[in-house]
């Protein structure tokens, strides 16, 4: 995991991305303030600067760019995730979720507008265009309807479906292939993508990107499999978001369809893989070694 003052920077050049709050529209603007800077653990950002390091890039202002644009969208995710038309939540990092601190209007149009924003701080990185532009496809296919969006309608469908099993409609009865499609598309495909914004600005060739998303993959699904634990395990006081929703609100999770122990043994697994994935890379994959562990066994 990043030390301390690497994260503290971060969070100082993050938030002069974010215009302030008392540009008009005021309202519009504390609320995107509001959801980026209130306290995220800042994974994806970190997988960022840790695949650029293990390519040895020292272009940390391109760096910067994808580790800001990479945490808006989720930000944005996160904003909508938490409206009542999808999982209807009250507690976001400690603090109540945007839509209840503003409004749902506010709220929706805090997520378009980060989304936005995401994408005009890739387009302003500066950095050789066809690199630029690569990171643009790569943020954009991942936030899309083939990646986060997509994922977060299969999270609904799945939850309107009560009365069938979760993903028996769309993707067949095999509920294990179902979430992982589902998880690797509404948490992996950010995961993946911050993992490859980094190494293309490190120049990685084919094999090496071919490699670190084979370990990205991996990296996703043990994300959300422990979310999934944590909304079982934990309480709102550690996770900063309230706990036990997924059963409140019949939620296909691993922990609903496998349980407790087959979801813990499915982490182990992933560990070892991820493990054994980077296990050709010297120290300069210390950085994506230490968020995988953190993925595995972080408590929040
Ligand atoms: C929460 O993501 C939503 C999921 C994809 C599981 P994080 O656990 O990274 O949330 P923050 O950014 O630290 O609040
Ligand atoms: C959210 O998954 C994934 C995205 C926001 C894309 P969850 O709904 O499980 O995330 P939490 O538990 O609310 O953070
Ligand atoms: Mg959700
Ligand atoms: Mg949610
Ligand atoms: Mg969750």
């Amino acid at each position: 995991m990043a030390t301390e003052p690497a994260l503290a920077r971060f969070e100082a050049v993050l938030a002069t991305h974010l215009p302030a709050d008392n540009t008009t529209p005021a309202r519009l603007h504390a609320a995107m303030r509001y959801a980026v800077l209130a306290g995220g653990k800042r994974i994806r950002p970190q997988l960022v600067y840790a695949a650029g390091e293990l390519c040895r890039e020292s272009n940390i202002a391109v760096l910067d760019s994808a580790a800001v644009a990479v945490e808006l969208i989720h930000a944005f995710s996160l904003v909508h995730d938490d409206l009542p038309a999808m999982d209807d939540d009250s507690l976001r990092r400690g603090r109540p979720t945007v839509h209840v601190a503003f409004d749902e209007a506010t709220a929706i149009l805090a997520g378009d507008a980060l989304q936005a924003l995401a994408f005009h701080v890739l387009a302003l990185a500066p950095i050789d265009a066809a690199i630029r532009i690569s990171l643009i496809t790569t943020l954009a296919e991942a936030a899309g309807s083939l990646g986060m969006c997509g994922g977060q309608q299969l999270d609904m469908d799945a939850t309107m479906s009560k009365d069938q099993a979760p993903f028996s409609t769309e993707l067949g009865s095999d509920a294990l292939f179902g979430l992982r499609q589902m998880h690797g598309l509404k948490t992996g495909a950010l995961i993946r993508a911050s993992v490859r914004m980094g190494a293309l600005i490190g120049t990685a060739n084919n094999d090496l990107l071919a490699q670190l998303d084979g370990f990205a993959h991996d990296l996703g699904l043990a994300f959300q499999i422990r979310d999934d634990i944590l909304d079982v395990e934990s309480y709102a006081g550690q996770l900063g978001k309230t706990a036990g929703k997924d059963a409140a609100q019949n939620k296909a999770t691993y922990v609903s369809v496998l349980g407790l122990e087959r979801s813990k043994e499915l982490l182990t697994g992933l560990s070892e893989k991820m493990r054994a994935a980077l296990a050709p890379l010297d120290a300069r994959a210390d950085g994506l070694r230490g968020v995988a562990d953190f993925a595995i066994t972080r408590d929040r």
